[in-house]
């Protein structure tokens, strides 16, 4: 059964056509706030996404724009707020890997940056006047645990990009606490999504069983996880939490800095 302990609110996920996006978007409208799904390419799969919450009783609509261009970004802002009267809660989820070796390709770093971090503090600046003007706002980004040191190869400017949301995270808590915002980060674990499972089979179940062993659950994690956390964090329950990063992994024994 629904619990509509967000109504009321208006929320806004980037990246919401398919995986922890669109899992998030989905928990947010079940539990009664107006979604306001962004998508870029996937637009068939956002429709989905926006039929699924309207199923649940729900009221979503979907909105295109590119998170790394600050124009699109400012008008999809606009749009929503003009669509549904405020914006409560901007989730920012959407984000590319690019794999590859520190002495490979530079050019995979200034991408994922735009995406990955500048496509934040967009979609941040962007809502950022409406939460001054109620005088409340949730802002809830998605780092990744690879922020941390874990040990996955191949991976290490995206986990740069990851550690820029961090950062950003705790510096904008302690900026924006005295309008009634608060900005934290959930950091997923290995998570059951395109990003991760688009790999050949072989690879794949390697790559399983190893995080498998290295998780203290035993399983890997799937993207209704990650939007329990989140929609935690965008509940009035949450009020007096802020400038925080919460994993949500299992309990991954890999980081570098802890022995496994
Ligand atoms: N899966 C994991 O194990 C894992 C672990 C740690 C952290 N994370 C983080 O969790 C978040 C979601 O990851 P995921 O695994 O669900 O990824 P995914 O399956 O690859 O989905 C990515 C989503 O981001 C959107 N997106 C990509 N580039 C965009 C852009 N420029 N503008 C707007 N939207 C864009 C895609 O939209 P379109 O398809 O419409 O283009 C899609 O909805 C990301 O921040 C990721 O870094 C994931």
């Amino acid at each position: 059964m629904s619990e509509a302990r967000l109504a009321g609110r208006v929320a806004l996920v980037t990246g919401a056509s398919r995986g922890i996006g669109a899992a998030i978007a989905i928990r947010l409208g079940l539990y009664g706030a107006r979604v306001v799904c962004n998508y870029n390419r996937s637009e068939e799969a956002v429709r989905n996404v926006v039929s699924r919450i309207a199923a649940g009783g729900g009221e979503a609509i979907a909105l295109r724009a590119d998170v790394s261009s600050r124009e699109e970004v400012e008008a999809m802002v606009e749009k929503a707020v003009n669509t549904f009267g405020r914006l409560d809660i901007l989730v920012n989820n959407a984000a590319i890997l690019m794999r590859g070796g520190v002495m490979d390709d530079v050019s995979i770093l200034d991408r994922m940056m735009e995406v990955n971090v500048k496509g934040v503090i967009y979609c941040i600046a962007a809502s950022l006047k409406h939460m001054m003007r109620q005088r409340y706002g949730r802002i809830i980004n998605i780092a990744s645990i690879a922020a941390f040191g874990t040990t996955s190869r191949n991976t290490t400017y995206y986990a740069m990009t990851k550690g820029a949301i961090i950062t950003l995270t705790k510096r904008l808590a302690f900026e924006l606490g005295e309008y009634g915002i608060t900005v934290n980060a959930v950091a997923p674990g290995f998570t059951k999504t395109d990003m991760t499972m688009n790999r050949p089979a072989e690879e794949l179940s390697e790559v399983t069983r190893r995080l498998e062993t290295i998780t203290a659950l035993k399983r890997l994690g799937e993207p209704e996880d990650i939007a329990e956390a989140v929609a935690f964090l965008a509940s009035e329950r949450a009020g007096f939490i802020t400038g925080q990063v919460i994993s949500v992994d299992g309990g991954r024994m890999d980081f570098f800095s802890r022995s496994t």
